[in-house]
């Protein structure tokens, strides 16, 4: 059963959410969610391997995520950084492949360089691609895009030629979309690429998600009908 469904499954995605509610509920910063955070992101990569999904994407850091306190954001990218350097070989190990969507301009410049290494780093492994979303947005990756289309010499462009130009041009369109937190609410993730994708609101708040949760996500995700527009098959 398990395994039908999975093979209807390549790209799962996630809005990370409720990092911030799980400190405050214990009483702690901020920062000890997203800490907390990297964890659950661990461990949903080894249910992925498990599982034989082939991307997985996390959204991380929003374009809108600039309007938190400098605080939290320096504990973001610090966290980040501890992440991506803490084992060098622990993605080669497990045969994951790092790559990142969203533009890192306005990141500091060994958060990007340490992002780049890690991603030729990896590039070659097969089993997983993982996704980091980081100063992502939505809108913001059709405006690049659109611009791109402009200073080329096309007049006019269909959607498949517009999608070459984006950050995700490496992935499919994700089947399934999970955010976390209860928020019914896209917050400017993948607008387009999630046309058609089923989306799933869980209550877990982010630190909690594990094995279990996701494979209540993708047992929601088999009951699913997808019609794409047609009928009933
Ligand atoms: C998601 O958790 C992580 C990021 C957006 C970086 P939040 O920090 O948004 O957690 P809540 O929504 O405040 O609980
Ligand atoms: C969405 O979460 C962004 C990420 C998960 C990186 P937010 O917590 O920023 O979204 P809103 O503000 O609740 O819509
Ligand atoms: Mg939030």
């Amino acid at each position: 059963m398990l395994k039908s469904y999975l093979n209807l499954l390549d790209h799962v995605a996630i809005i990370m959410d409720g990092n911030g509610r799980w400190a405050t509920k214990r009483g702690l910063p901020r920062n000890f969610g997203h800490k907390a955070g990297i964890k659950a992101i661990e461990r949903t990569i080894d249910a992925c391997l498990k599982y034989k999904i082939k991307y997985l994407t996390f959204f991380a850091f929003s374009t809108e995520n600039w309007k938190r306190n400098q605080e939290e954001i320096d504990g973001i990218f610090q966290l980040l950084r501890d992440y991506l350097k803490e084992n060098p070989n622990y993605f080669t190990q497990k045969g994951v492949c790092v790559k990142h969507i969203g533009d890192l301009k306005p990141f500091p410049k060994d958060l990007k360089n340490q992002l780049v290494k890690t991603e030729n780093e990896t590039e070659k492994n097969k089993n997983l691609v993982v996704t980091f979303a980081l100063n992502y947005g939505g809108r913001d990756e059709i405006v690049r895009a659109v611009n791109k289309v402009l200073k080329s010499d096309k007049k006019e462009i269909n959607y498949k030629e517009l999608e070459k130009n984006f950050d995700t041009n490496f992935l499919p369109d994700p089947e399934l979309v999970i955010r976390t937190s209860g928020e019914n609410r896209l917050s400017n993730f993948m607008l387009l690429q999630m046309a058609y994708s089923e989306l799933y609101f869980p209550k877990v708040l982010w630190p909690d998600f594990d094995e279990k949760e996701l494979l209540k996500a993708l047992k929601v995700f088999s009951k699913r009908e997808r019609r794409f527009g047609g009928i009933k098959q």
